[in-house]
């Protein structure tokens, strides 16, 4: 395993042309070792452009790659000891499974005992371990998946396993279980593991480190609560969370509160520095309920509708002609008139130019 540096690298597909287009605008980051990253963003943001200079397959514009210190930014992808995982499978069509999980570890002289051992572990953790003397050719594509997958988490001594919506061909169940035994894997062998998706859900529970991306742009990495939390733009605001975050046009009206539609809403922010009027008010749906016997932060609100989403009720109401969102346990009861929503100070994150101040 190894730390992993991506240090001022940025892309560009055609680097030669006049006006060059920037698949990667500069950035830097580090990838610890041993930790759970989640790449996220839009199709065609940049995502398979960062996972395929990591390994090699793409030689960056500009930039250094370093893993363990080391700078291999100049190296093949077979020589930076890193296993990828694609969105659809590659397999040895002509070998049987137990093969095709052994082949990784063939190529590099592992002993048949030691061999036995890791191609067992993988196929029990994968549920291969009946196929395993099958031609791989006789699977379902769900199965040769695995069975790219395994080849991947087969070797221990990788410095990253790298996947690319690696379950695009899964369904939805197995989905599930496999994203559960890949974090089992990364706790047990401390797998450097990166995922890339564009599918919040699987980032959040998957990874304990997401990099959001947005048009090329790194635009936020950070923990899931602190991205559901303290979205630092509001495309991360928009994009993480169930429903969207919700975000209202805002006047700044003294050191610390703003109004929207004439209500006032104290922050805990410090609007002292404002430098432009494009102010958004930001709040989760999950921070916002019916108001008890709070005296301030309050919105006057008619309800429009009210879904019923299993555990829990999603508000959708109207104040003037905005729109507001608020998600309440089963329990609670909504009036049916009159209703004053509460919105936490806490809880508010205040936009200037649509970036978090
Ligand atoms: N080989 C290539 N040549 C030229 N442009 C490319 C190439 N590969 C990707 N691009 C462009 O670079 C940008 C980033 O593409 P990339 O494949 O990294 O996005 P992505 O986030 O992986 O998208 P998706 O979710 O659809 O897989 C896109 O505008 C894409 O059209
Ligand atoms: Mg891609």
């Amino acid at each position: 395993m190894a730390k992993i540096d991506l240090s001022n690298i940025s892309h560009s597909y055609n680097p030669n042309d006049p006006n060059p287009v920037f698949a990667l605008n500069p950035f830097s980051m580090t990838w610890e070792n041993g930790n759970r990253y989640a790449i996220l963003g839009p199709s065609g943001c940049g995502k398979t452009t960062m996972l395929n200079i990591v390994s090699g397959l793409v030689r960056p514009s500009a930039g250094r790659i370093l893993f363990d210190d080391k700078d291999v930014t100049d190296l093949k992808t077979e020589d930076r000891n890193i296993a990828q995982v694609f969105q659809f499978p590659v397999i040895y069509n002509t070998m049987t499974v137990y093969e095709n999980l052994a082949f990784p570890l063939k190529c590099r002289d592992f002993s048949k005992s030691k061999t036995d051992e890791r191609v067992n572990s993988v196929a029990e953790t994968l549920n291969l371990k009946s196929f395993l003397n099958s031609p791989a050719r006789k699977l379902t594509a769900d199965q040769k998946q695995l069975i790219s997958l395994g080849r991947g988490l087969v070797r221990e001594d990788v410095a990253a396993v790298l996947m690319d919506e690696p379950l695009t061909v899964i369904d939805p169940d197995l989905k599930f279980r496999l994203r559960r035994n890949l974090k089992e894997i990364n706790e047990q062998y401390k797998t450097t593991l990166v995922y890339v998706t564009h599918d919040q859900n699987e980032a959040m529970t998957f990874a304990d480190n997401i990099i959001v991306m947005s048009e090329g742009e790194v635009v936020q990495t950070g923990s899931p609560k602190e991205l559901f939390e303290r979205p630092n733009t509001t495309f991360v605001g928009y994009f993480i969370g169930s429903p969207a975050m919700n975000l209202f046009e805002s006047e700044p009206s003294s050191n610390d509160s703003v109004k929207i539609n004439n209500t006032l809403i104290k922050t805990n922010s410090n609007l002292s520095k404002l430098k432009t009027k494009n102010i958004k008010l930001g709040i989760r749906s999950e921070f916002i309920k019916i108001a008890k016997n709070q005296n301030e932060n309050l919105v006057e609100v008619n309800v429009q509708k009210v879904e019923d989403l299993g555990n829990y009720k999603l508000i959708t109401a109207k104040m003037g002609s905005l729109t507001i969102k608020s998600k309440v346990t089963r329990e609670t009861e909504i009036p049916n008139q009159n209703v004053k929503l509460h919105i936490p100070a806490e809880k508010c994150c205040v936009y200037e130019d649509n970036k978090l101040i």
